[in-house]
């Protein structure tokens, strides 16, 4: 039997997490997010007090620790980090982690580890060009700047030491670099379907989404 691989790529805050959890809730798939690995590594870093330029000691703690997935939550050596891993620290930092190649391999790892003997939604910003380029589905998801800005900022759990403002121009620093790095940048696959989701909730584009996975056939 061949396991499928649903990949939802696009930058901070088009949507992404959201609606693949609940596409894959929808169709019973196992759902990976991808950039939530990136923040548990950038989440070591930023415990153990190492320095973002010490590509050599990340590594080497990152290759040392157990980071596993279990009913949407993430663990590092055990412990659910899940609420940790979105603090605005871990925001700020998680691109420069994610531009390291090693890491990345690390990444792609786990997840076509988890791939291998499940159905899986995979959300990122490689995951349709680097990780599964043979993936049942693509899309591509936007939204306009401001819009992703705003949602962004409304999930914030300590909004009051930050601006909208300031979380709009880490979100474009952020992008910045995630499009413009050498290992697997951001980008949107050939055969990917590109979505806007500016002024669309989550619930119309999941059904715009589940509209193009049936008339690709069977899932
Ligand atoms: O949810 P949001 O879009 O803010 O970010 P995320 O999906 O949690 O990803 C955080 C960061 O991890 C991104 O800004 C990228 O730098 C990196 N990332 C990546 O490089 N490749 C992926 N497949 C997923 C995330």
């Amino acid at each position: 039997m061949k396991y499928k691989v649903i990949a939802i790529d696009g930058p901070a805050g088009a949507g992404k997490s959201t609606v693949a959890k609940r596409l894959s809730i929808k169709l019973g798939y196992t759902h990976i997010d991808s950039g939530s690995l990136f923040r548990a590594i950038t989440y070591i870093v930023i415990k153990l007090g190492i320095d973002i330029n010490d590509v050599e000691a990340i590594i080497h703690h990152t290759k040392n620790s157990t980071i596993d997935f279990m009913n949407n939550s993430i663990y590092l050596n055990g412990v659910d980090i899940s609420a940790e891993i979105r603090e605005n620290t871990v925001n700020t930092k998680v691109s420069y982690i994610a531009m390291i190649p090693e890491i990345r391999d690390i990444v792609v790892n786990i997840q076509r580890k988890i791939a291998a003997n499940k159905n899986v939604v995979v959300d990122g910003r490689d995951i349709g060009t680097t990780v599964f380029p043979r993936a049942f589905i693509k899309f591509f998801l936007t939204a306009s700047i401001e819009e992703r800005a705003r949602r962004r900022y409304n999930e914030l759990l300590d909004k009051e030491k930050f601006t909208l403002e300031e979380i709009k121009k880490q979100i474009i620093e952020r992008d910045y670099i995630d499009t413009n790095r050498e290992a697997s940048p951001l980008r949107q696959a050939e055969d990917a379907i590109l979505i806007d989701t500016s002024g669309k909730n989550v619930d119309e584009v999941v059904s715009e989404m589940l509209y193009y996975i049936s008339i690709k056939g069977e899932v």
